[in-house]
């Protein structure tokens, strides 16, 4: 039925003159075969490319389709493509396992381009009627046909036609590439001696299109370590060594890492005191992050023993940089440093793993030599004559003319605070006034001797006399 190879090649080169191709550029469209609805003609050729805006696709279908048929549409046929890709070919009037007729499906462009070529060959032995077909634009819900990852929006995702945009949730900024949602996180300082430090959200999947920068900032004399804790995971690659998302460690002069990929580093030892945290993601993965807790510590100070009658507070095995010790004395005890007493005396372990100072030592406390008493002595109760803490001394008054007033002992006590102590009179001395010289032996024969009154005129002359 088919003629020589030869005619078929000078066919060929003749459908070839007769093609043309039709541009469409409307929302919609008709298109038909050649000469539709008459019978259309042998060795033609018709593509018409149809280009819609951005953010449509093109749904083309048929109302009538009457082509010859042919195995797998070799002669006749109508082709829909894009670019790059066959969409479909049909021929013949009804459906065979080869061919394939429109029938009532459509074809769905998967962008904004399709071309559709009529063909026909150079001899049909019926009469085929041909196609009528139409096309329109339809909006491309991008929100949830875009199966492209990197297109798709980060957050939310808002259709409308002919287009879409992104919006991220409360927190996090739309990042310029319209699609991604980052967090401003370049400004954390931390200056506590212990802390523990994340990627932002962690555990959850970390922010697309961010860069974060932590900063451990301590006092000199700190030596800042870093332990990375739980998960660990941060997008990666097999060959290239951390080319989207990774993490830095800047500590001093020195860059560690940068470090990705589900195995966490090893702790570090800074030897610093000032460490910077570099976090980079890219736009794209789905990565659980990273948590870490940094330590300071400073040079250690040699311990400690506390003073003879004294303690040190707090009491630890080992003392570091910025540690204080607080020393005091026990009772009836002072704190004697530099000549000088005190209740009390700190000393701070400095960065060079030095004490501030010396520990002082504790003097028993001192009442020093009692005052001396008008018309009246003191005489020392301890041995040696003590002044020291618990001493005691005891007033008396000159016998037999002062009597110490007030019905007290005369005993003093040296306290803690070191001054001497009266059950009664506190820190004040005692009175010696003057009082009868006579003994209570010699009253009693003076007043059976005067009689009563006698001796009572006797008595106050006495007592008057002392007195002035
Ligand atoms: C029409 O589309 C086809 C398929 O993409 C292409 O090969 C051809 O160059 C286009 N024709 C014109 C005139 O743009
Ligand atoms: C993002 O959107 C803005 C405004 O809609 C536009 O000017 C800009 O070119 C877009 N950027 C990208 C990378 O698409
Ligand atoms: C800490 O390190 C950062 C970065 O290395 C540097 O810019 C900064 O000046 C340093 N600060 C101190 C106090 O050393
Ligand atoms: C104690 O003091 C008394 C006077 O108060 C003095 O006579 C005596 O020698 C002193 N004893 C000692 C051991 O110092
Ligand atoms: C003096 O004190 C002693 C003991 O404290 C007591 O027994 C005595 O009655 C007191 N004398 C007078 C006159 O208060």
């Amino acid at each position: 039925m088919r003629w020589l190879p030869l005619y078929h090649a000078l066919c060929f080169s003749l459908w070839k003159a007769l093609a043309h191709t039709v541009e469409l550029s409307n929302m919609f469209g008709q298109i038909q075969s050649p000469g539709y609805p008459d019978t259309y003609p042998s060795d033609s050729r018709v593509t018409w490319n149809i280009t819609v805006p951005e953010g449509f696709r093109i749904k083309l279908y048929f109302m009538h389709f009457n082509l010859e048929s042919s195995y797998l549409c070799e002669y006749d046929f109508v082709k829909v493509e894009t670019e790059d890709q066959l969409l479909a070919i049909f021929c013949g009037s009804e459906n065979t396992d080869t061919e394939h007729t429109p029938g009532q499906e459509m074809v769905l462009s998967p962008g904004s381009f399709m071309s559709i070529t009529f063909q026909s060959d150079f001899s049909d032995e019926e009469r085929f009627t041909g196609f009528d077909a139409h096309y329109m634009a339809v909006d491309v819900d991008e929100c949830t046909e875009r199966e492209d990852e990197e297109l798709s929006c980060d957050h939310y995702c808002h259709n409308y036609i002919g287009g879409y945009y992104c919006s991220c949730r409360f927190g996090y900024i739309l990042h310029t590439d319209n699609r991604t949602c980052r967090v401003e996180c370049s400004d954390n300082l931390f200056t506590q001696r212990t802390g523990v430090i994340t990627s932002p959200d962690f555990p959850s999947p970390y922010p697309k299109s961010s860069e974060c920068f932590y900063a451990i900032r301590l006092e000199e004399g700190f030596m800042i370590s870093l332990q990375f804790e739980d998960i660990f995971d941060i997008e990666d690659h097999p060959e290239v060594p951390c080319p989207y998302d990774y993490i830095k460690i800047i500590a001093g002069p020195k860059v560690l890492g940068p470090f990705c990929g589900e195995k966490s580093p090893e702790p570090i030892n800074t030897q610093t005191h000032n460490v910077s945290i570099r976090f980079r993601s890219d736009n794209s993965g789905e990565n659980r992050g990273w948590k870490l807790s940094y330590k300071a510590t400073g040079k250690e100070c040699p311990g400690l023993q506390p003073p003879a009658q004294g303690k040190i507070e707090p009491l630890q095995a080992k003392y570091f940089f910025k540690d204080q010790v607080l020393v005091s004395c026990d009772t009836g005890y002072k704190v004697l440093k530099d000549n000088v007493e005190m209740d009390t005396f700190q000393i701070e372990c400095l960065k060079d793993g030095s004490w501030s100072n010396e520990i002082p030592i504790c003097k028993i406390a001192d009442c020093g030599a009692p005052a001396e008493l008008e018309h009246g002595l003191v005489t020392f109760s301890t041995r040696n004559n003590l002044t020291t803490y618990k001493s005691e001394i005891r007033y008396s008054c000159q016998q037999p003319y002062y009597k110490m007033y007030n019905n007290i002992t005369g005993i003093y006590t040296c306290s803690a605070q070191g001054v001497w102590m009266n059950e009664v009179l506190g820190r004040s001395q005692p009175t010696c006034l003057p009082g009868t010289p006579l003994s209570p032996l010699l009253q009693r024969l003076l007043f059976k001797a005067l009689g009563p009154q006698e001796f009572w005129l006797l008595m106050e002359g006495e007592v008057e006399g002392m007195m002035l």
